[in-house]
């Protein structure tokens, strides 16, 4: 048997329900917010995310499936939504739009990954980007959007993590003291951390090896840096969300894994899993890097793979129930049920019937498994009497009605 390839999930029945659900909370609460939904293609020229991303990041030294297509060009399967997000606001003269532009999407993702819980090859982001404002208004905005959606998901043990990574001014100073604190140790650090000392010491900070993280333990923290502007912009954030009452906690080793952030950044985890569900932060030099003009931003992402399962254990959600199966015999009664049928669900109604040609009996136990609500049984007599049984598959009643929609349609109420 050919098997899925790793990395990848198959959505069966019980589960897609789940993440419609969540899909469905999602939209609802974006659209209240005023974000509209965007599609961007599933593949890029992979320039954009060497750019965009940033070269010495993770995603794209390890993680990208890049290909060259048959016209000889260099392209990349979407490993995150940002940078094509921007991209297209780019493109598309979206910045002569109203502004501030609010956009959401929901899209799968491409990264070439060690499998592990919650870490897949292909996955799903639903995502937000507030293009076009700097005020650290925007950078709560996005943050309260996203507390609201776990309440709204009725998830609770999540904890906010915030930390601001300063603009390019204050983080060259940042970078500087930081390879003071890492060169007498540097040998000790693993090779990707060694790789990137020079062009980019911050990403050591996020780094998972242990090693890594002990030898950080005591390194200095970009708060600790920051310049006036940059210091008042998270002080006002955190105030408001202090105000908002929307707790939070600072971790000045949160730098992100994508080159693009400035400012504020931000995780929510879910330490019962053991995994971040959300994250973002804001990425004020992006649109200007991709080709745009210079157009502050913030947004985040969720991967959905991690949120459903965190959505599952905290809320029931019941499959769909039948609400009424046909059950009939008969080539009369099986025209006429088809009609029936089609009639019904035109109302709007979850209506089932045979149509595999099986014995009455096999069809009740068929409407028994699938927990119909009611079974209404036709045959040459109940089309000539225009009148059939109706019967309560969970008390087990039979109560005879009417043979017409209008009927039918007030029993099922
Ligand atoms: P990210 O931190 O790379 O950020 O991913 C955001 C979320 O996507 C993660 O917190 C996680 O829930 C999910 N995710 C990432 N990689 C995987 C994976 N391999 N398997 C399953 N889930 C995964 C971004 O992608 C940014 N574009 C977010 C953003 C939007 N920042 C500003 N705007």
């Amino acid at each position: 048997m050919i098997q899925r390839p790793k990395g990848t999930k198959d959505i069966l029945p019980e589960d897609s329900l789940k993440w419609q659900y969540v899909e469905e909370k999602v939209k609802e609460l974006f659209g209240n917010y005023g974000f509209e939904e965007i599609r961007v293609p599933v593949f890029e020229h992979t320039e954009l995310f060497q750019r965009g991303v940033g070269e010495t990041t993770d995603v794209v030294q390890k993680e990208m499936y890049t290909f060259e297509d048959k016209g000889g060009r260099s392209i990349t399967l979407r490993p995150e939504g940002t940078a094509g997000v921007v991209r297209a606001y780019v493109e598309n003269g979206m910045s002569s739009m109203p502004s501030p532009m609010k956009l959401w999407y929901n899209m799968s993702m491409y990264r070439y990954e060690n499998v592990q819980k919650g870490r897949y090859r292909e996955f799903n982001q639903i995502g937000a980007e507030l293009l076009g404002t700097d005020s650290y208004l925007a950078d709560v905005e996005i943050i309260s959007m996203a507390s609201q959606l776990f309440e709204k998901l009725n998830i609770k043990s999540i904890k906010l993590y915030l930390n601001s990574i300063g603009c390019p001014e204050c983080r060259k100073v940042y970078q500087e003291e930081l390879k003071k604190y890492i060169a007498p140790n540097l040998d000790k650090y693993c090779d990707t951390c060694k790789s990137r000392f020079e062009k980019n010491p911050m990403i050591k900070l996020d780094c998972k090896e242990k090693v890594c993280k002990e030898l950080n333990e005591n390194a200095p923290a970009i708060t600790d840096f920051l310049c006036d502007d940059c210091k008042n912009h998270f002080e006002n954030v955190k105030n408001m969300l202090t105000e908002l009452e929307i707790k939070y906690e600072i971790d000045t080793r949160i730098v992100r894994g994508l080159d693009y952030y400035t400012r504020t950044v931000f995780e929510f985890v879910s330490e019962e899993e053991g995994y971040t569900v959300l994250a973002g932060g804001r990425y004020d030099g992006l649109v200007k890097e991709v080709g745009g003009a210079d157009t502050p931003a913030i947004g985040f992402a969720m991967g959905m793979e991690r949120l459903v399962p965190l959505f599952e254990k905290n809320n029931e959600i019941n499959p769909r129930q039948i609400k009424l199966y046909i059950t009939n015999i008969g080539e009369i009664a099986n025209i006429y049920a088809t009609k029936l049928a089609t009639e019904l669900r035109n109302k709007n109604v979850y209506v089932e019937k045979d149509i595999s040609g099986r014995s009455l009996n096999t069809q009740f136990k068929y409407a028994n498994k699938k927990n119909a609500k009611y079974c209404l049984t036709i045959g040459d007599t109940e089309i000539e009497n225009r009148a059939a049984k109706l019967k309560n598959m969970a008390t087990g009643e039979e109560k005879e009605i009417e043979l017409n929609v209008d009927s039918i349609l007030n029993e099922l109420k």
